[in-house]
């Protein structure tokens, strides 16, 4: 009876699954707002004319849109700004503002006579834009011509609009530095999934990556450290004579490049100069901003350990941080703010402020001396102090300021606007005190973490799987939530040494947050969510961009029975998956036994290997588990007493 309810149950999954796969046919991320599948198919042309206004705000969208069109499918494509012959493919800008669009919503016609987008403004257009690629087959991403396509797109009526203004990735590129050419392709994807800002986390320990013409031992000094390959953090430490010729930095004219081809794709980049923490390559390049003697013997870091995290207290091993009590640390940041804020049009400049070590703060004469003049209480005063200063710096230079949660800690300056990351808590207090707060939670939205098993990841020291990154939910019952300004992820780079890496930890989790910004909250179902992300892969294929296929690998959690029986329990984060499994060592396919209940290792057997399949498709990673490995994490756990 058992099985026969299990069997039930199996093929109401798969018919469940197959049938949101197929709700209406369209697997658009995010979804929008509303979609009205009309009946018919708008077949493309072999010459498509594109009728835009003349106005140069619209160009980039026209050009943008006959680029995809001519790259893959090959047709000619004429751009014209009259309507004296029919257009296939018209942008319109509204006349009359169709206020329930606001500025970045568009509303897609798609006939069996062609296509027309309508929008308030050209960030509308060329989100329109995104969603229309999105209904053509998926060979549209590709970067060469294919032959023998059928160019088509359901016919549809699709009213759009973002849920937030502010839709962020943030890349580190200061871990591991990311060329012009690598950023402009991480804007290229981010585009796709109608994300608006790139955070760039410019400076940390390990490289400083923007010129500074006032400053300029910031790049020849701290913008370079030693190659290391391994493990970040657990590194050797450099030798003297090894060379430092590891990283790069973004002069002033590629910053500008870059600035203008985001804007020419409706992102902003926000600039992240992060201090007083995490500065150790500005204090390599002038150690008189340290409070420690000895800094002038200081290198940027390439990896090695340096930093101790333990329950409510960071301590760093070499001073990272710039001196809070000395004026040259603000006329430092009065000049590099000076030159940031010309380079960067957007209104935030990010400060930094997270994990701050205080040992060596502790230990100054001169930070005590400050204390006792400010009357700072505290190192967390202190930090408060030193913040409150940035503040009115950015400020004189007509941005707004911006810092992560610990800015919170010894007290808020009077307009910071903060990046809640360390859970939400950090961003309700802040709302709580009127201030501007950007969503950035570990606990959903650090595309640094692991997506899989730790067996299958470059090692970081959390784990965050996609259906646990579509949960995230930017606002919190208890705050206004006119002052949650949107949200974003972060990827920070201390393990990602390439761009590929970088585009498999960002697909697919940030669909899931680009979900999560843009589309209504009530549209938000996991069920229907899942099934679109597995037809975004073959597009990603097609465009050559590298994603995780984390989502078809189980996850083990294992424990210890009474009779000592190791005991392995797997879950598939999607329905309709099979898992098959080998405990002798040999690589395990569809005939292979099928995971239907907890299995019990035998008593001799050094490894599981595991593989899932839908039907009799491989889809997941061949998987080999040591069973050691799986013995050291229950005795992890009974340590910690869970
Ligand atoms: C952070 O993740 N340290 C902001």
């Amino acid at each position: 009876m058992k099985k026969f309810y299990l069997l039930l149950s199996c093929c109401l999954i798969s018919f469940l699954s197959f049938s949101q796969t197929s709700k209406n046919g369209l697997a658009i991320i995010p979804e929008p707002v509303n979609t009205i599948i009309k009946k018919g198919q708008f077949i493309l042309p072999k010459h498509v004319v594109i009728e835009a206004g003349a106005t140069d705000d619209i160009k980039p969208v026209t050009a943008y849109l006959k680029n995809k069109l001519t790259t893959s499918t090959g047709v000619l494509v004429t751009v014209k700004n009259s309507s004296s012959t029919p257009a296939t493919i018209k942008l319109s800008l509204n006349k009359k503002p169709d206020t329930a669009l606001g500025k970045e919503g568009y509303h897609l016609l798609v006939s069996t006579k062609g296509v027309i987008i309508r929008a308030n403004e050209p960030a509308g257009l060329f989100y329109g834009v995104q969603t229309l690629v999105q209904l053509f087959p998926k060979e549209i991403e590709s970067q060469e011509v294919v032959h023998h396509v059928s160019w088509t797109a359901p016919c549809v009526d699709i009213k759009d609009y973002p849920r937030f203004a502010w839709r962020g990735l943030m890349l580190d590129v200061a871990r591991h530095f990311f060329t012009k050419e690598e950023v402009k392709q991480y804007i290229d994807q981010m585009v796709r999934y109608k994300f608006n800002l790139l955070h760039m986390h410019l400076t940390d320990d390990e490289g400083w990556r923007i010129e500074i013409k006032s400053l300029p031992r910031l790049t020849t000094v701290g913008a370079y450290n030693v190659k290391k390959i391994g493990e970040f953090g657990s590194f050797t430490p450099p030798a003297a004579d090894e060379p430092r010729t590891y990283g790069g930095f973004y002069t002033q004219d590629d910053i500008r490049e870059l600035v203008q081809y985001a804007k020419d794709r409706f992102v902003n980049i926000m600039p992240e100069v992060d201090v007083p923490g995490h500065s150790l390559a500005a204090v390599a390049s002038y150690p008189e901003l340290s409070c420690t003697p000895g800094a002038e013997n200081y290198k940027t870091r390439s990896g090695e350990h340096m930093m101790n995290f333990s329950k409510g207290s960071i301590t760093a091993l070499v001073d990272n941080t710039l001196n809070p009590s000395s004026e040259k640390t603000y006329a430092f940041l009065d000049k590099v703010l000076t030159e940031v804020a010309q380079l960067f049009p957007f209104g935030y400049v990010h400060m930094g402020g997270d994990e701050c070590a205080k040992n060596f703060w502790a230990q100054s004469d001169s930070v005590k001396a400050l204390m006792q003049k400010e009357g700072l209480k505290n190192m967390e005063e202190v930090q408060s102090y030193f913040e409150k200063r940035v503040e009115k710096i950015v400020e004189s230079k007509g941005k707004k300021f911006m810092g992560w949660d610990e800015i919170i800690e010894g007290g808020l300056g009077p307009k910071a606007a903060v990046m809640s990351w360390r859970g939400i808590q950090g961003g309700i207090t802040a709302a709580k005190l009127g201030h501007e707060v950007v969503m950035s939670p570990t606990t959903f939205a650090y595309l640094d973490y692991m997506q899989s098993d730790r067996v299958m990841e470059p090692h970081v020291y959390e784990t965050l799987r996609l259906n646990r990154t579509y949960e995230f939910e930017p606002v919190p019952d208890s705050v206004d939530a006119k002052l949650i300004l949107g949200g974003q992820a972060n990827l920070w780079t201390e393990q990602v040494f390439n761009i590929r890496q970088v585009e498999y930890m960002t697909w697919p989790r940030g669909m899931a947050i680009a979900e999560a910004v843009w589309s209504p909250k009530n549209k938000k179902n996991w069920n229907d969510f899942y099934p679109r992300v597995e037809k975004q892969f073959p597009r990603l294929d097609e465009a050559e961009i590298k994603y995780a296929p984390s989502v078809y690998d189980p996850s083990f959690n294992a424990s210890m029975s009474a009779d000592s029986l190791l005991k392995i329990e797997l879950t598939n984060e999607i329905p309709g998956l099979d898992i098959y499994y080998s405990f002798d060592n040999s690589y395990p396919d569809r005939f292979y036994p099928k995971y239907t209940e907890p299995l019990v290792a035998p008593k001799d057997a050094t490894q599981l290997r595991v593989i899932t399949y839908r039907g009799k498709q491989p889809v997941g990673r061949m998987i080999t588990m040591p069973i050691a490995e799986l013995k050291s994490r229950i005795e992890r756990r009974n340590r910690r007493g869970q």
